[in-house]
């Protein structure tokens, strides 16, 4: 193990009132001779700062376990990484908390060799970039709002709009409030290429003052995850007639359409190609569902699937493939019908669902905020809830943080103690997929993300109007049959 030290000669109040250490760990990825760069330039680069006695030691290359994240993070598990251990007064002072921030920032961006490997994750979206190279395609003069999720593969649409000329700076990032494995080191990535980055945990960022600012005229491609960013754009007198909106989602659409302003997006939700991902995301729910509660039997417990759309129809399929007895409920009368067709037992009320108190799990896919406490009360005894969207629990939680006792359950969610019994929420309310995980893996996502990039090129570089993205799903599945053969 080897092990580097910087020391700092502590300034003269430190030296008398701070003689008691505190102990605190950065753990870095970097390879051995970025390291010197990182850590040094991480010091110089807090202006006017005086680190009050910090010290930073560094044991590196060999660390690993959970600290360093390597047992969770196959895909770049045996990359080098290092770990700062930062020694700071007992009561550190505000400088040495900046430096110790700034470190944390610095190191967070990818590594090269890290970026090499979550570029080859999405080949569909390297090879359509390569292509509008060759064709000389330039949106050095474009304008991008970009609000998604920050999952790797979002990293490499990004990548490639500015490989076509897109101006980082001219580029803002909103991402949602998941739990994502990497969404701290995207976040830093992004903000370390030049992007403008929201912070995704704060819905309030104001985007049509950014763009008031940074882009005072022409047209403004946003890809929305959602819907109401795109609704809330579209009001403002300066900018409905600049916006080309692009929606990604189920819940987006909806709220579009509700709007009657369905007319005016590119609608990627209802593309082929997403129909595709429809089976994969089910996948990742009820995947990472099992991962989070590997140590329960599931095998002939009862669990109420709310909702039996495109998600919940695949959803109930793969629980009832797991052993479990699988109700469902759905408004929608043909749907039901469908979910009887298929064997299972179907009614169009949560509470009438769980009344009879055999279910102690329920799953949420309806997209809507839907599962009432009064629904879950009914449950059997300490139930679980769990969710493929962030909306289907939120009237429970909503009763719950402000009722009950919370527990944090690690890497699983919280647990809330109330009336002498416990519901467990999983992932605390957000989609199960993309919580400490990274929702479908990406090589199967490329197709879709590759769509998405495309769509944002096209609108761009496109005349004003309504394209068939269907077209563009073609494109995308003869490039996928190219790449096969
Ligand atoms: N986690 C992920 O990666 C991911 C990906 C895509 C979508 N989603 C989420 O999953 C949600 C569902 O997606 P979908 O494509 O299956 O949507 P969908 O519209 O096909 O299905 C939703 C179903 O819920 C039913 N429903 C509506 N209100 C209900 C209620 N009160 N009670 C019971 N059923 C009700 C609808 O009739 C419909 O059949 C989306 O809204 C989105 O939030 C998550």
């Amino acid at each position: 193990m080897s092990t580097t030290m910087w020391t700092h000669r502590p300034s003269p109040g430190a030296e008398t009132s701070a003689p008691r250490r505190a102990v605190q760990l950065v753990t870095i990825h970097c390879d051995d001779d970025e390291l010197d760069r990182v850590v040094t330039a991480a010091l110089a680069a807090v202006p006017g700062a005086d680190p009050g006695g910090l010290t930073l030691l560094t044991v590196g290359e060999d660390v690993d376990g959970p600290a360093a994240g390597t047992a969770s993070d196959p895909l770049f598990g045996d990359l080098p990484r290092h770990q700062i251990i930062a020694l700071v007064p007992s009561r550190p002072g505000p400088d040495a908390e900046a430096v110790l921030g700034h470190v944390r920032q610095l190191v967070s961006p990818f590594t090269t060799a890290e970026r090499d490997r979550i570029a080859r994750l999405n080949p569909l979206v390297q090879e359509t970039v390569r292509r509008y190279r060759a064709a000389g395609t330039d949106l050095s003069a474009a304008t991008v709002v970009f609000r998604d999720h920050l999952l790797l593969e979002k990293l490499n649409i990004l990548d490639g709009l500015v490989a076509l000329g897109l101006r980082p700076s001219a580029c803002l990032v909103v991402g949602k409030p998941d739990r994502t494995v990497y969404r701290r080191r995207v976040t830093a990535d992004l903000a370390r290429s030049g992007f403008v980055v929201a912070d995704p945990d704060d819905a309030s960022f104001p985007v049509h003052r950014w763009l008031a600012a940074a882009a005072p005229d022409g047209p403004i491609v946003v890809v929305d995850d959602g819907g109401d960013l795109v609704l809330d754009l579209l009001a403002r007198d300066g900018l409905r007639s600049r916006v080309r909106p692009i929606e990604t989602t189920t819940k987006g659409i909806r709220v579009l359409r509700a709007a009657g302003l369905l007319d005016t997006v590119v609608n990627l939700s209802d593309t082929s190609t997403k129909s595709l991902m429809n089976r994969r995301i089910a996948v990742s729910c009820v995947y990472r569902f099992r991962e989070i509660l590997r140590h329960e039997a599931l095998e002939g417990q009862g669990c109420i699937v709310v909702g039996y759309g495109r998600l919940g129809r695949r959803i109930a399929e793969l629980l009832a493939g797991l052993g479990m007895v699988v109700r469902v409920v759905e408004t929608d009368a043909a749907a039901r019908q469908l979910a009887r067709a298929a064997g299972f037992e179907a009614v169009a009320d949560v509470r009438a669902a769980t009344a009879d108190g055999r279910s102690r799990f329920l799953f949420g896919c309806s997209g809507r905020p839907v599962v009432p406490m009064a629904a879950v009360r009914a449950m059997a005894a300490n139930p679980v809830l769990v969710s493929a969207s962030s909306q289907d629990l939120r009237p429970v939680l909503t009763h719950l943080r402000r009722h009950a006792d919370a527990r944090p359950v690690r890497n699983a969610g919280v647990r809330y103690e109330l009336d002498g019994g416990t519901v467990t929420v999983i992932a605390d309310g957000h989609a199960v997929n993309l919580y400490l995980a990274e929702g479908v893996s990406e090589p199967d996502y490329d197709p879709f993300t590759a769509l998405m990039l495309t769509a944002v090129v096209e609108t761009a570089t496109g005349a004003p109007g309504r394209p068939d993205p269907e077209l563009w799903c073609c494109r995308v599945a003869d490039l996928q049959l190219e790449l096969r053969d």
